[in-house]
């Protein structure tokens, strides 16, 4: 029974389609647009998604929307009457619900069918429900306590319950305005990083600075009973002012949340172009901290009540690495589950696996233990884009191109990986990856410099390989997805300087050698040559989404300066 999963009108706009026999393909539609976070209906994610599966509109069965305007439609109509909402307010409110009412007929243009031949049952899902899916429904756990946690959606910022076999039970939920997303969104913004997803800078920031400002910070919010908590809302201005959560395309935005209250206790806001100072650095680590206290006692009394030892975690909070790699240490759960694309755009797979588990009930059926759900390219598409740009390149077996590779990363030259299908979520976890040496002290300065064009406090991450992860980290279980940050050990720090952040921590990716054979022998072939396992690994793009096609990859590569490119089995050698 075919299902297209959608997340349309939130930030990073995405589609996921179940063909029948199970997953065919996860798509976020940045990857075509080439605007980071896309929003707006995700035309494309839905074109490719259903093109990959060689499925029409027609064949569909259900359409699994992440939105539902009708979920908590009483606590909406009374604070929106509270505030007094002007005309455009209610026009723009209507226009929202109309559009998610009605998204055949979106769809069907984007597909450029007849709207009567998509004879799909359409499904709106609560936002915090599709989250709480896209984790618990492709976990490895029976039983787990969920909690799904972000800025807003459908009117909650949190949520949580429980999950046992193929259903969820809520149990509990923090409704607008107060939400542990929008206040780390403040500071972030107060921090002078305004952009839509720019919270991950401040995590990378954080551990550069002492929390010295979490005793001014903690009366923002505090735990309220039943498990919640508040916001102190004289800081922030988003209930009075809006806080836009919806968009018909383009980059999303959101403007300042925060009032000039938050300046008179903390000091003056920064500008975007101002040089970075101790205090900020020191705010930065307040926030974190702030944050970890407050989700991690949240956690400990979810614990408590549903006397789980699994959690499966969603939401755009469950992004920060830093938080998430404390649970296991500082809460009674001991196995943490959190699906790759927690913020929005896995609510499409999340929609989606609520349709096909909660409602039609469909056994659970597969665990998501790796990322790779994007679309491929052949080996004809590889060489035509090198030939586009009349290129010299080799073509190799797969083990040879590992060695080949390997052998010029640890010379200390910059390769470009681009193999199979591209990843779904975030982050570029070994088939559209720029992947270097991480012994090399002045790697991160380089890429900086070189390529990524991004600021310099911002860390990068190690790919090691999955059986040699607890010699080299003091988390040393499977971590496929990048999502948890642990200490390097200590005896190995000075030896992978380049991925070891300044307080001695990594935010790794283990690499299995089932799940993505050819990365596992680009790791493994770097091992044999210098005794590490361990390579820097960043995504394959410069301040755009990660590349999609052989193209965009040999665009990125001409452009920047990369040393190495490897476009499936071609090896281009720069210099
Ligand atoms: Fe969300």
């Amino acid at each position: 029974m075919p299902i297209l999963g959608l997340n349309a009108y939130h930030g990073d706009a995405s589609a996921a389609l179940f063909d029948g026999t199970g997953l065919a393909c996860a798509l976020e539609e940045e990857r075509f647009t080439r605007l980071k976070h896309q929003a707006g209906f995700p035309v494309e994610a839905a074109r490719h998604s259903l093109s990959f599966a060689n499925l029409s509109g027609g064949d569909l069965r259900h359409i699994a929307i992440s939105r539902d305007p009708s979920a908590h439609i009483h606590r909406k109509l009374m604070f929106a009457l509270s505030q007094a909402p002007s005309l455009s307010a209610i026009r723009d409110r209507l226009w929202n619900v109309s559009r998610l009412r009605d998204v055949k007929p979106t769809l069907a243009e984007a597909l450029g069918v007849d709207e009567q031949a998509i004879g799909a049952q359409v499904h709106r899902v609560e936002h915090h429900h599709a989250h709480m899916a896209s984790s618990f429904f492709v976990s490895p756990f029976d039983r787990a306590a969920l909690l799904s946690i972000d800025g807003f959606g459908d009117f909650v910022s949190t949520m949580w319950g429980t999950g046992c076999g193929n259903k969820i039970e809520i149990d509990g939920w923090v409704e607008f305005p107060h939400s542990m997303g929008l206040l780390y969104t403040a500071i972030t913004q107060f921090l002078g990083f305004p952009k839509y997803g720019d919270e991950f800078k401040v995590m990378g920031l954080a551990p550069y600075g002492e929390p010295e400002f979490l005793d001014a910070l903690r009366p923002l919010v505090h735990r309220t009973p039943r498990n919640g908590f508040e916001l102190d809302l004289s800081y922030f201005v988003h209930h009075t002012d809006g806080v836009n959560m919806t968009w018909d395309s383009g980059a999303p935005t959101i403007g300042d949340v925060f009032s000039p209250k938050l300046e008179a206790r903390l000091g003056p806001r920064r500008r975007p172009d101002e040089p970075l100072d101790r205090r900020h650095m020191n705010l930065a680590a307040s926030l974190q901290a702030l944050l970890e206290e407050v989700v991690l006692d949240l956690l400990r009394a979810l614990a408590a009540k549903t006397r789980s030892k699994n959690l499966c975690l969603a939401g755009g909070v469950a992004l920060n690495c830093t938080m998430n790699g404390k649970i296991i240490g500082e809460t009674p759960f001991e196995h943490v589950y959190i699906q790759p694309a927690a913020y929005d755009g896995g609510t499409a797979l999340g929609a989606a696996l609520y349709v096909r588990h909660q409602i039609l009930g469909a056994p659970r059926d597969f665990v998501m233990d790796h990322v790779y759900w994007g679309l491929e390219y052949s080996r004809e598409a590889c060489r035509a884009a090198l030939e586009a740009q009349k290129l010299a390149y080799c073509e190799l077996e797969d083990e040879v191109l590992a060695e080949r590779a390997a052998a010029l990363v640890a010379e200390g030259r910059i390769l470009g990986w681009f193999q199979g299908r591209f990843e779904w979520g975030p982050r570029a976890l070994g088939n559209r990856s720029i992947v270097c040496d991480p012994r090399q002290a002045a790697m991160k300065d380089h890429l900086n410099s070189r390529i990524k064009h991004r600021e310099s406090f911002r860390p990068f991450a190690p790919s090691v390989l999955e059986e040699r992860a607890a010699d080299w980290f003091e988390q040393g279980g499977p971590s496929p997805f990048m999502l948890m940050t642990c200490q390097v050990r200590a005896d190995k720090q000075a030896l992978v300087p380049a991925i070891t952040h300044v307080d001695g921590t990594a935010r790794q990716q283990t690499v299995s050698r089932r799940t993505n054979p050819k990365y596992w022998a680009l790791i493994h072939a770097f091992e044999r040559l210098t005794g590490v396992p361990v390579v820097l690994n960043t995504s394959f793009n410069e301040n755009e989404p990660v590349v999609n096609t052989p193209e965009e990859a040999v665009a990125c590569f001409l452009r920047n300066d990369m040393d190495v490119l490897a476009l499936g089995r071609f090896l281009v050698v720069k210099r």
